[in-house]
């Protein structure tokens, strides 16, 4: 395994649409072990294979009870809706202010190509919905209300 760099919001690759992936194979498993590396040592929630310059569909989620790898993720459903405050690692240092919704529901593949379906609320949601934008070149700072203060972070801490 290997630590990857991640990219931040001025790298091209954050703004394209990833490939789907087609082959399950030992460069799949290589690009999942290191992004999971990444993510571990970045401490962040989730992580999208564009964010280390890799354009195809894959993201990784950490449910607090372990790493999902979604291959070639959709939306399957959502409800409800929350606002709240949302940072990416590739725009470090910065929280926006971002509705979401409540509730998300998605299907993906697994490292072998199993389908699977995943689902969450608050947090696991909001991450579900904004690493899948990743995949359209979509950051956070482009759909957000506006870029939380100071002593807006400070007080949510
Ligand atoms: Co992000």
């Amino acid at each position: 395994m290997a630590l990857r760099k991640i990219l931040t919001d001025a790298e091209s690759a954050l703004h394209k649409t990833c490939k789907p992936v087609v082959s399950f194979d030992s460069r799949l498993h290589t690009l999942l072990d290191d992004m999971r590396e990444t993510l571990i040592e970045s401490g962040g929630v989730g992580l999208a294979a564009p964010q280390v310059g890799i354009l195809r569909r894959v993201v990784l989620v950490d449910t607090g009870d372990e790493i999902l790898e979604l291959v070639n993720p959709s939306l399957l459903e959502t409800s409800g809706e929350q606002e709240g405050a949302e940072g990416c690692l590739s725009v470090p240092g910065k929280y926006g202010l971002v509705k979401r919704p409540y509730y998300a529901k998605v299907r993906a593949q697994d490292r072998e190509g199993n389908w699977y379906e995943a689902e969450g609320e608050e947090l696991i949601a909001r991450c579900f919905c904004h690493e899948l934008d990743h995949l359209d070149g979509i950051l956070y700072t482009e759909i957000m209300e506006r870029y939380l203060t100071e002593e807006e972070l400070a007080s949510e801490e």
